[in-house]
């Protein structure tokens, strides 16, 4: 088999899968088969009935220095367009089941877009998040001046795209970019721990619950409300909301199956 750019533990914990990114000599730099692989495997993890979350890593030390500026540097303009690089990038926003990024070390350009692309972000105090991409003469192009700007507000994100610079993940919880800090050597367990209490809960409830968090950054308020009600009515339908709710009149912890 090809070396591949990624591990993938498709049950570390109960219920978890873990996806970690495997290109340390190049900081994690997302080259094309790398991107590709993640599009897979995720793909595979929303599909399998035994996996309720994904966590993200680059592992202790990096999470990823942005796209591979090497693979990218001669490609003209038609290159990309056929290419169509960042179009591997709409799986991870189609995964259904909530994905968690765990961060250490540079989320920067790329790197940065991916994690903020994933539903929360649990961070190391080693973490740096940027969009660097106009040091070397472009812009972010995979949801940097998008996404930035939903979570961090306007004048914040134009700072950091238009200037480069970096915020440390202090800056990045006080901007609402991430979830918590943890200590590097605990970003894994942390991150498990988390994934593992939503892991617990109706799969049906927190991917319909997700979808609708999601919706509030596609449509009107009223739009939002009546997607979020329709998914809520939906909740009905499943065995796991009969079973939470007679689990909580019975005063017993509910097993919920996914059905
Ligand atoms: N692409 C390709 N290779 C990269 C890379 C990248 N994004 N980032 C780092 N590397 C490589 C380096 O070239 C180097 O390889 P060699 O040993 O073969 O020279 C290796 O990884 C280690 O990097 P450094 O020696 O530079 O490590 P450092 O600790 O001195 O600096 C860094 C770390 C600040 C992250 C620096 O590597 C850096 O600035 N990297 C580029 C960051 C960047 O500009 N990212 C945006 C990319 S464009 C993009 O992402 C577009 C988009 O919107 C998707």
């Amino acid at each position: 088999m090809a070396f591949k750019f990624i591990k993938v533990n498709p049950q570390i914990e109960k219920h978890i899968a873990l996806i970690e990114l495997n290109r340390p000599k190049e900081l994690n730099a997302l080259n094309r088969q790398l991107m590709l692989e993640i599009r897979d495997a995720l793909r595979e993890l929303d599909e399998d009935e035994t996996v309720r979350v994904v966590v993200l890593t680059g592992g202790t030390k990096v999470f990823a220095a942005g796209a591979d500026i090497k693979q990218m540097a001669n490609a003209g303009a038609i290159d990309m367009l056929n290419i169509d690089q960042f179009s591997t990038w709409d799986q991870i926003k189609k995964t259904r089941k909530p994905i968690l990024a765990a961060v250490s070390g540079f989320a920067l350009g790329g790197g940065c877009e991916l994690a903020m692309t994933c539903d929360m972000i649990v961070a190391s105090e080693t973490a740096r998040f940027g969009q660097p991409e106009i040091k070397i003469g472009t812009m972010p192009g995979a949801g940097g001046t998008q996404r930035l700007t939903r979570a961090i507000g306007k004048v914040r994100a134009m700072e950091m795209v238009l200037t480069g610079k970096f915020i440390s993940a202090d800056e990045a919880l006080r901007f609402g970019l991430i979830n918590r800090i943890v200590p590097a050597e605990l970003l894994l367990s942390e991150t498990l721990k988390l994934a593992g209490e939503i892991a617990k809960l109706s799969p049906v409830a927190v991917k319909l619950a997700k979808e609708s968090v999601n919706n509030a950054f596609n449509s009107t308020l009223d739009e939002g409300l009546v997607f979020e009600r329709k998914n809520f009515y939906l909740t009905f339908a499943s065995e796991d909301q009969k079973e939470g709710m007679v689990a909580f009149v019975e005063k017993r912890m509910p097993d919920f199956k996914g059905k």
